[in-house]
């Protein structure tokens, strides 16, 4: 039998309870599960996050940088604060001990063949849970031809997740016929949170991304787009991270990347670190250097 315990004695009783904030935009009334597994996703100090794309097979196969994940991303996969993906790959390839946050893909359908916006949710909760997963992403089709199809897919994501305490992750998907401008983000992102996403990823634009960026009242990460020049990407990803953006989720300009290894710690650099686009270029000429 436990010993009876003698009622403590030290209750602090001038000492306030400190009620702390939420590192990021939007969060402040989620709940305690959602909350954690958001720190496994953005960096609490930094407030922000480098994602690692790599779920672009689910649509269009082995993808070039993406031909062999074991041999490829597996090894520079801890300079990511979190892995994007499908779970074919995060079950066959992915080692459990990874320690960094997942995210994942949870809608498809279409492949490059068809029509992408026809998409249906694709993962049970169930799975996602099971997988001790960080968040969920869907994407969404704001002006696509099933874009009614995809935004109810949003929802009904975001209905399980706040069940369960996962973030969904809206990934704009830019329909046929719309300009990718401001505008256009402005109103796809805008929509998704209205909608309950926790948090949203767009693209990067030139003119007026900081508007995209204020006029949404969740998170949002920059999608790294087509395979540029370095310093290219590295400029793209320093002015989203000024004019607002919380992070990056990028893909190809990593892994397609002459030196991925050395590229996802340049824009690391730059997302944590507010290195400049130069700054962030010579380290990545120094770090390719080295590995060869
Ligand atoms: C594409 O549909 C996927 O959601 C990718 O994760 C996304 O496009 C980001 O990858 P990238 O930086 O290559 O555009």
């Amino acid at each position: 039998m436990p010993e009876v315990d003698q009622e403590g004695k030290d209750y602090g009783i001038n000492i306030p309870v400190k009620t702390e904030g939420f590192f990021l935009k939007g969060a402040s009334a989620l709940d305690w599960g959602m909350k954690n597994r958001f720190s496994r996703i953005f960096n609490p100090k930094t407030g922000r996050t480098v994602m690692l794309a790599i779920d672009h097979g689910y649509f269009q196969g082995p993808t070039t940088g993406l031909e062999r994940i074991d041999l490829n991303i597996v090894p520079i996969a801890h300079y990511a604060d979190t892995l994007m993906l499908t779970r074919g790959i995060l079950r066959t390839t992915i080692p459990p001990t990874y320690q960094g946050g997942i995210v994942l893909r949870a809608s498809g359908g279409p492949s490059i063949l068809k029509e992408l916006s026809n998409e249906q949710i694709a993962v049970d909760i169930e799975d996602a849970i099971r997988l001790n997963v960080s968040a969920l992403a869907v994407q969404v089709f704001i002006g696509g031809e099933y874009e009614t199809q995809s935004v109810h897919n949003l929802t009904r994501l975001v209905d399980m997740g706040n069940r369960y305490g996962i973030p969904i992750l809206a990934v704009t998907a830019v329909g046929k016929d719309m300009a990718r401008d401001a505008r256009y983000f402005r109103l796809a992102c805008r929509i998704c949170a209205e909608l309950g996403a926790h948090y949203v990823k767009t693209y990067y634009v030139p003119d007026g991304f900081a508007t995209v960026a204020a006029s949404c009242p969740v998170p949002l990460v920059m999608a790294g787009g087509k395979k540029i020049p370095e310093l290219e990407a590295l400029k793209m990803t320093y002015n989203a991270i000024q004019e607002g953006a919380a992070g990056v989720d990028m893909g190809r300009n990593i892994f397609q990347s002459e030196s991925p290894a050395a590229m996802i710690q340049a824009v690391r650099a730059v997302v944590h670190e507010n290195l400049s686009p130069q700054e962030a270029y010579e380290l990545f000429l120094q770090l390719k250097h080295q590995k060869t």
